[in-house]
């Protein structure tokens, strides 16, 4: 077992690259890519940089040339959900793209063809976060998450991503880590922690919440970690 832990910027893997032993950094792909060990356990860490095209490169990296069986992302995300608030844990149940639009062609939104709108994680690991949740008494909320290449802080926007992709939450990268570790066969989970409501504040508190949100996801995938035996 060899575990892939991905990020989208350095504020999502520093505190999980700071807490690692053995460390090797390799640059591959105009990348820096951060081996070791987590309390005896080998995994690979990277961030991606933000955005759908650098995680499929990432995602691809770390299962192609590093060889990772599981690839875990941490990270932070924008609220659809009344009932996420900023610091809460959601996982994804599935992932779809709401940038994707040939619906000129008649075909809906999030779908192009021989692809899916929706992809979904893997149930093992979702499995795992609930009991990691349940031992350390956190809440974790599951829900799909909607990915697109847009820093979503409009009202409007937010809503329609809700409604159309049945969205409990948004970010950048998840849904291109899905169409990757899907086509390669990888058990893949996503895990965020919510740093804005994706409305006319979300700029303000994304900056406000980054680093605090962003730990308390990179905190839990280390919980996960430990738990995480051949599955
Ligand atoms: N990640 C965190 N907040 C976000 C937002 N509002 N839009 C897109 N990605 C995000």
């Amino acid at each position: 077992m060899k575990i892939a832990i991905m990020g989208a910027m350095p504020e999502e893997i520093e505190p999980i690259i700071s807490k690692l032993d053995a460390v090797t950094k390799t640059y591959y792909g105009e990348n820096t890519y951060y081996e070791g060990t987590y309390h005896g356990k080998d995994v690979v860490v990277a961030y991606s940089k933000i955005g759908k095209v650098f995680a499929t490169l990432t995602a691809t990296i770390l299962i192609e040339k590093f060889a990772c069986t599981h690839l875990l992302f941490s990270g932070v995300a924008g609220a659809i959900s009344n009932e996420l608030s900023i610091g809460d844990l959601v996982i994804a149940t599935g992932l779809s793209q709401h940038d994707l639009d040939i619906t000129a062609f008649g075909h809906p939104f999030g779908y192009v063809p021989e692809g899916e709108v929706c992809i979904t994680t893997d149930k093992n690991l979702r499995n795992l976060a609930k009991k990691v949740a349940q031992e350390k008494s956190l809440t974790l909320k599951e829900g799909n998450i909607a990915t697109g290449d847009q820093f979503v802080a409009d009202e409007t926007r937010k809503n329609w991503i809700g409604s159309t992709f049945q969205a409990d939450a948004l970010e950048m990268e998840g849904a291109a880590v899905a169409v990757v570790c899907k086509a390669l066969n990888v058990p893949f989970f996503i895990l965020r922690a919510i740093s804005d409501s994706a409305d006319m504040d979300a700029s303000f508190n994304f900056d406000t919440f980054l680093d605090s949100s962003a730990k308390i996801s990179a905190d839990f995938i280390l919980s996960m970690v430990d738990e995480l035996q051949s599955i």
